[in-house]
């Protein structure tokens, strides 16, 4: 069974590349993808690109044209519910689309034509996510020094939001979290990407499970912490936790 494995950034797939044996390159819709094998698994990488449509059409193509069977994404993301800060992981159990709004013909938030706001992501492959993510952040535990600099880390479940805007500003933030909490949807974290691919995944019918490290609070100085962080933090997270999670796939007769 063949593994997408989706990165939101350049920093956080070379690791993977570096441990990717008997790498094939192949170009498809103007985008690089890798397919070899990670601990023995068939695997496909591949780089989402930035915002919903371009994420669509990179899971698109790995489902199509790369015969992908399950998927999972890693990413940054910035921190909008109580406690989640920066530092924290968050594993994804649904995703909402926060700039979705086709009202007064569909209620705001609801995806037109599929009666739903939120796409869930596939519990079993989550729950192996999860342990995936708290396996990685302890290995990672005490190899730098990233732990005295962001406080104690946490691995969070739950709600994403994504939407096609940086989000960084805090009032922005603030009155994003309220309208979606007020409509049932408090999101722990926003990002630029996953709703689109949970909504491809769930339209092809292939599971799918995400998680992301919190880079910023979504506040005025997002942008200033963000390329440090993913540098020198989020790159390591997402190696340590795919490589758990593979491992996983293989330990657990996942083929
Ligand atoms: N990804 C990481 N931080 C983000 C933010 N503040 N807004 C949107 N996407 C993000």
């Amino acid at each position: 069974m063949t593994t997408a494995i989706l990165s939101a950034l350049a920093e956080e797939q070379q690791g993977l590349l570096d441990l990717l044996r008997r790498p094939q390159r192949v170009t498809r819709a103007g985008r690089e993808f890798w397919h070899g094998e990670l601990h023995g698994q068939p695997v496909v990488l591949a780089l989402s690109r930035i915002g919903k449509v371009a994420a669509a059409t990179t899971t698109t193509t790995l489902i199509e044209a790369f015969g992908a069977q399950r998927l999972v994404f890693t990413g940054v993301a910035g921190g909008v519910g109580p406690g989640v800060q920066v530092g924290d992981v968050v594993v994804a159990t649904e995703f909402v689309q926060h700039d979705m709004d086709a009202s007064p013909l569909f209620p705001r938030y609801q995806i037109p034509l599929y009666d739903r706001e939120r796409f869930a992501c596939d519990a079993p492959l989550s729950a192996m996510l999860l342990g995936a993510s708290r396996a990685g952040l302890s290995r990672l535990n005490g190899q730098f020094d990233s732990k005295s600099v962001l406080g104690e880390r946490s691995v969070h479940q739950g709600l994403i939001a994504s939407g096609d805007r940086f989000v960084s500003a805090a009032a922005e933030a603030r009155a994003l979290h309220a309208a979606l909490s007020d409509a049932g949807h408090p999101p722990l974290a926003v990002e630029m990407e996953g709703a689109a691919v949970a909504q491809v995944c769930h339209d092809y019918g292939i599971p799918f499970a995400a998680v992301r490290t919190i880079s910023d609070r979504a506040d005025d100085t997002a942008h200033v912490d963000f390329p440090q962080f993913v540098r020198d933090v989020a790159s390591r997270y997402a190696l340590a936790i795919i490589d758990e999670f593979v491992r996983g796939l293989s330990t657990s007769g996942r083929r």
